[in-house]
């Protein structure tokens, strides 16, 4: 189980091509389009307001800059990775590469929680929107097709019927959902961009100041009138000050997930040693940049209570400028953003497990290719799965599961490169991350303390997932695995 999968194995498969093996498509534009495609969603359009009204006030920009600066050094590991090994699988082929089989399995299977949980998650936040759609055109959706179960509902239809719908574009084509999501993005970003500019001349200074609101428990530890534990164990911490800015950048950390997507179509850049680094260190600059201009406006629009709560904020911000007949293009273009998030994620997964599937972990169908060479078995399974999350379970809950998840992916990866560093000191590395081993332990205690923020609960349900994959693994993958195959079949060799 502690078998790793060479280097240069790995590069050799991923420069086959013709029959059975995925298209080169994708330019450098095509993957940063790809990286903003699956990053600005119902991260920014949804809980920009919610983070500023509950944790950090204006000061909410400070939280996306430490989000953002979080996520690079991350990032700044996966471009390497990516680079040196431009293959479908993402972080789950580096840990092949780096920590051996078993590793990767687990990376694998916990990249689930990210790609095909996070689909879930946005849909669900997708129907919340276009429900807000049918409003505005005077048309009432019955409740209970807007929500599961356990908000009151029975079934989210629409976010399971969007779920269906991209996985079915999918299954046409990677160039065919690169065309649909560049389109988007193109909308994406324009919306954001008019928030910025429209909403600019409508900011009032007053709403920004103080800057950062006041934790009246921060000033007592302070003056010395409350001992720093109490502070730490008492309803003051995360609201407001500094501390409620770190707890704001938990939750906008939702935001920037989907940067590492672009890492999964690796093997359909057109030239993956130049295109992965601008696509994944490229997207996350331009969001990084976008959102705080995004929530300077949004924060300055209205003073930031009135988010509490509140899951439409873009709508209600926008409510204060003079140009609010404009809502419900905004609106509309909002759901287009949302599509294309739920879009690259589901992509994203597919290839994941296309990967895992070629080597054997996996049964063969979920890399079985159709006629236009997408991976479709693997699309229609997750099809099934992710509407199941986005029909029942809610969203709060898969928000978590989706942050947890997706943070131990960036760990793994940050140790990855640390490991390989030292393991494969002079393969060729067409992007190398700068200030190693510094940036990668940056990179791994960010995570690992943006993890400890997450609820009790994420943790034992990551726990019981977890235990499902090893399961699963002693049940199939080790079995089926074709690494050990072969180099077992060498170990014996010399004697046969
Ligand atoms: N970053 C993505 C979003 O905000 C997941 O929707």
């Amino acid at each position: 189980m502690w078998y790793k999968k060479s280097i240069s194995k790995l590069v050799s498969e991923a420069e086959q091509s013709g029959e059975g093996t995925l298209k080169r498509t994708l330019s450098s534009s095509g993957l940063i389009a790809l990286g903003i495609g699956a990053i600005i969603g119902a991260g920014l359009f949804s809980l920009t307001g919610i983070a500023a009204a509950d944790h950090a006030g204006p000061a909410v920009m400070i939280s996306f800059i430490i989000a953002a600066v979080g996520c690079a050094f991350a990032g700044l590991c996966y471009a390497e990775f990516a680079s040196m090994i431009p293959v479908a699988g993402s972080a789950y082929t580096y840990s092949y590469a780096t920590m051996g089989e078993f590793m990767a399995w687990i990376i694998g299977w916990d990249l689930v929680l990210e790609y095909a949980l996070a689909a879930a998650t946005v849909a669900v936040s997708w129907s919340q929107y276009v429900n807000e759609l049918f409003l505005l055109l005077g048309i009432h959706l019955p409740p209970e097709v807007l929500s599961g179960p356990f908000e009151g509902g029975v079934i989210n239809l629409p976010a399971i019927i969007i779920v269906c719908l991209l996985s079915l574009l999918l299954m046409r084509g990677t160039q065919e959902s690169s065309f649909v999501n560049n389109i988007l993005v193109i909308l994406k970003v324009a919306v954001v961009i008019l928030f910025i500019v429209l909403g600019w001349q409508f900011i009032d200074p007053a709403n920004h100041s103080p800057l950062i609101p006041v934790n009246e428990g921060e000033e007592m530890v302070k003056n010395g009138q409350m001992g720093f534990w109490e502070f730490w164990n008492s309803d003051y911490r995360g609201h407001y000050g500094w501390t409620g800015i770190l707890q704001a950048a938990g939750v906008v950390f939702f935001a920037f997930i989907g940067f590492d997507a672009v890492s999964t179509a690796a093997q359909e850049a057109k030239d993956p040693k130049k295109g992965m680094p601008i696509g994944i260190i490229g997207s996350l600059i331009v969001c990084t940049i976008l959102y705080v201009l995004f929530a300077y406006v949004m924060t300055g629009l209205a003073p930031y209570t009135i988010f509490s709560g509140d899951a439409k904020p873009v709508a209600t911000a926008f409510e204060k400028t003079g140009y609010h007949f404009l809502n419900t293009a905004m609106i509309v273009t909002i759901i287009a953003g949302y599509t294309s998030v739920i879009l690259v994620m589901l992509l994203g997964q597919s290839r994941v497990f296309y990967s895992m599937s070629k080597d054997g972990l996996l049964p063969k169908l979920f890399s079985d290719l159709s006629k236009r060479q997408t991976p479709w078995k693997t699309n229609l399974i997750f099809m099934v799965f992710v509407s199941l999350f986005a029909g029942f379970v809610p969203v709060s809950d898969l928000g978590h599961m989706v942050s947890i998840g997706t943070l131990f992916a960036f760990t793994l990866v940050c140790i990855g490169v640390l490991v390989l560093r030292k393991t494969n000191p002079t393969i060729e590395r067409p992007f190398k991350t700068p200030l190693v081993p510094l940036v990668p332990i940056l990179g791994i205690l960010v995570c690992v303390l943006m993890m400890a923020g997450l609820p009790i609960e994420s943790w034992e349900r990551l726990g019981i997932w977890m235990l499902i994959g090893v399961v699963l693994y002693f049940l199939y993958g080790h079995k089926h695995s074709k690494i050990r195959k072969e180099k077992e079949a060498e170990a014996s060799g010399p004697s046969e």
